[in-house]
């Protein structure tokens, strides 16, 4: 067996990731504020001397994917879709990667919206390059993970979650502007609150395929905005008084779409501002009008995280809420004080199980590094 008395050459970890707030705005080129967490898919690679065969094996899935480097081609299998997405990407640039064999096993909850995807495609991409000596940047190596996920799985997703994923420091958050794809590391000093994460355990089925629908609505709204303004090249730089000016013309779904980014945008630079000065009550604020703008304006929650959102409102030690990541599902990122955790999760978990019938997941977590290498034997 191929996984028997396994030696690895290398192991790669690499970490899922929150966003504080900024969501949907990756794509609009404008900015987000997200950072790795401590749970991570774990990566253990080797050489295994062939040309061309691979052998990769998912412990969550109890699954091998066996592969030959001259015919990869997408797979029905989503997960496979993310390995197989990387290794045609990066051998497209490199044309170096040779057979090798590899174990991923994982502590990151799967379709949670804390980016599993970007985190196994990441620990691939960053796992063969150091393998096989590719000496690609680690900015190259973010956007083929990106291009993965577009041409092998169909998501046309932002930068974000890729960025977050490799660049992320420990207790920090980036501040990305994700047409420049400058950022600064923002300390992140908030004792005696805490980031809860709480899984509502649904991933309402739409998911890729709304995401793709906002990104449209959102190009459409832009194409009306450029008959008049030419020079402007994404909705990052529009602001609400350039909006108005096409509000007869703008369907009102498109409106309310380009509405919300715009306002995101702004929310995300106001919210870094607070965490810079401490103003963790002005930070909470923010994180109910982004989750307002989701709900009402991008329309990409659902009943699960709108209960949650809402339900937090009557606790006085939670400063905000709201939902993270693509929507339709996944978690929902509190702004909770420490003491309030264990009693809060208690009775929310109950409450949320008798209306929905499903197990409320917590999922704490704290600001971590990114993808990281280390070179110790599996065992
Ligand atoms: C998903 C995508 C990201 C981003 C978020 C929403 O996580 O992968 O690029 O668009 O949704 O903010």
């Amino acid at each position: 067996m191929i996984f028997t008395n396994f030696k690895a050459e290398l192991k790669i970890v690499s970490p899922g990731r929150i966003n504080l707030i900024g969501e949907h705005t990756d794509y609009n080129n404008g900015f987000v504020l997200p950072t790795a967490i401590d749970k991570n898919i774990y990566f253990y690679f080797k050489k295994n001397n062939s040309n061309n065969h691979c052998n990769i094996y998912s412990k969550s899935y109890d699954r091998i994917l066996e592969l030959d480097l001259e015919t990869v081609k997408p797979s029905k299998i989503e997960w496979e879709n993310y390995i197989l997405g990387v290794i045609n990407e990066l051998q497209n640039i490199t044309n170096k990667i040779k057979g090798f064999d590899c174990i991923i096993e994982s502590d990151l909850p799967i379709g949670a919206g804390i980016s599993s995807s970007a985190s196994l495609e990441c620990g691939m991409a960053l796992g063969l390059n150091t393998l096989f000596n590719l000496e690609q940047p680690l900015n190259t190596l973010i956007k083929l993970s990106r291009a993965a996920e577009h041409n092998y799985v169909g998501t046309k997703c932002g930068i974000m979650d890729q960025f977050a994923v490799v660049m992320s420091k420990k207790d920090h958050v980036i501040l990305l502007d994700c047409e420049s794809l400058d950022y600064e590391y923002i300390p992140i000093n908030i004792s005696p609150y805490k980031f809860l994460l709480l899984n509502t355990n649904v991933s309402h089925n739409l998911a890729s395929s709304a995401y793709n629908k906002r990104r449209e609505e959102c190009e459409e709204g832009l194409k009306i905005i450029q008959m008049e303004y030419p020079e402007i090249g994404s909705l990052r730089h529009v602001d609400l008084s350039i909006l108005e000016q096409f509000k007869t013309e703008i369907n009102p779904i498109i409106y309310n779409r380009c509405y919300y980014v715009i306002n995101e945008n702004s929310r995300v630079i106001e919210a870094a501002e607070n965490l810079k000065s401490g103003d963790l009550k002005a930070l909470g604020t923010l994180l109910y009008k982004s989750h307002y703008g989701l709900e009402n304006h991008y329309e990409v929650s659902c009943d699960e995280l709108d209960f949650l959102v809402e339900f937090s409102k009557y606790n006085n030690e939670i400063l905000g809420s709201r939902m993270m990541g693509g929507g339709f599902g996944g978690c929902t990122i509190n702004l909770i004080h420490e003491d309030a955790i264990e009693s809060y999760v208690t009775k929310v978990s109950k409450v949320y199980k008798d209306i929905f019938g499903i197990e409320l997941t917590p999922i704490t977590v704290s600001p971590s590094q990114g993808t990281s290498i280390q070179l110790n034997q599996y065992s």
